[in-house]
């Protein structure tokens, strides 16, 4: 079947609605486009639970509300045509492309003026470094859900904290539908996929690699010590971080994985995530220790 772009919001209603009126699962995978391994292993799992006659939509928008002035809303990478071209061999059934104007609107005394917000497991960790972040996130996939009606919306565990307040959304809120969390995809050097590894230029690349080495020997070392004070495993983790000369740690956290609240002793099944700039990309990636 033919791939379908839609860009207005009640297309897109009319077409979820007649969809659920024909008895077909809708499965959802939000994404900000330039498209890599990791967003369409969303889309196969997706597929995968809604099965070969359900419908699968992937939404790009750049949602301006999750970026602070300071942040690369404006440079954050983006290509359409090859993101449309990779949703066609993936058998995406609809590519949905919200606009500016129908998402924000801006006109004449009727601006934007609701926002969904987490209270709690939204301020630690990306809340803290992004004070603005969840509530734009929460905000625009609040938003999507309520256009696109899916029955599972499939999120990465890249951005674990991510899935975890999306998750609470939609339990506080009732939101008639399933939130799967999926594995994180990797470079095969390690790497998280991302789109803002596009910005690691030269040898950042290869410095980017630290993250991932950080959570590895963390979980290496804590499965052979059994528990371990997170402070230590802090130590470790800044000293192996200042190693590279194009890297900041912003932070790394030791939690449970269900109630996001930090731990002092770090065990086996603690979740563990961190945020490092190298250069002027900030790169986050997390592990389940
Ligand atoms: P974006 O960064 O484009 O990510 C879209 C989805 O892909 C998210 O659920 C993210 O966790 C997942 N993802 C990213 N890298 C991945 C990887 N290496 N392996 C597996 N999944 C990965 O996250 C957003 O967009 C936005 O905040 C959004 C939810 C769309 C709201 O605007």
């Amino acid at each position: 079947m033919l791939m379908r772009k839609v860009t207005k919001v009640g297309a897109m209603q009319r077409l979820a609605r007649q969809w659920r009126q024909d008895g077909l699962r809708i499965g959802f995978v939000p994404t900000m486009g330039f498209l890599h391994d990791g967003h369409l292993s969303l889309v196969r799992r997706a597929r995968q639970i809604v099965g070969p006659k359900g419908m699968v939509v992937l939404s790009i928008y750049v949602n301006p509300m999750q970026f602070a002035p300071t942040e690369d809303l404006a440079a954050y990478p983006r290509d359409l045509a090859r993101d449309t071209e990779l949703c066609r061999k993936e058998a995406v059934d609809v590519l949905f492309l919200p606009m500016n104007e129908e998402m924000y609107p801006a006109d004449h005394g009727r601006e934007f003026s609701t926002a969904v917000v987490e209270e709690k497991i939204s301020r630690c960790m990306e809340g803290a470094s992004r004070p603005t972040h969840f509530r734009g996130v929460t905000t625009v996939v609040a938003k999507l859900f309520n256009m696109v009606l899916p029955d599972v919306a499939v999120f990465g565990a890249k951005d674990f904290q991510q899935g975890a307040v999306i998750q609470r959304m939609v339990r506080d809120l009732n939101f008639p539908l399933k939130v799967v969390v999926a594995p994180t995809l990797r470079e095969s050097d390690g790497l998280a996929m991302s789109s803002r590894n596009k910005y690691l230029q030269g040898d950042e690349r290869r410095q980017a690699l630290v993250l991932s080495r950080c959570l590895r020997q963390t979980r290496e070392r804590v499965r052979k010590e059994g528990v371990v004070a997170a402070a230590r495993l802090r130590d470790a983790v800044a000293a192996m971080v200042s190693a590279e000369p194009a890297a900041r740690l912003d932070y790394v956290e030791f939690f449970d994985p269900e109630t996001l609240v930090a731990v002092e002793a770090v065990e086996p099944g603690t979740q563990m995530a961190m945020a490092t700039f190298v250069g002027r990309t900030r790169l986050i990636d997390n592990i389940k220790l």
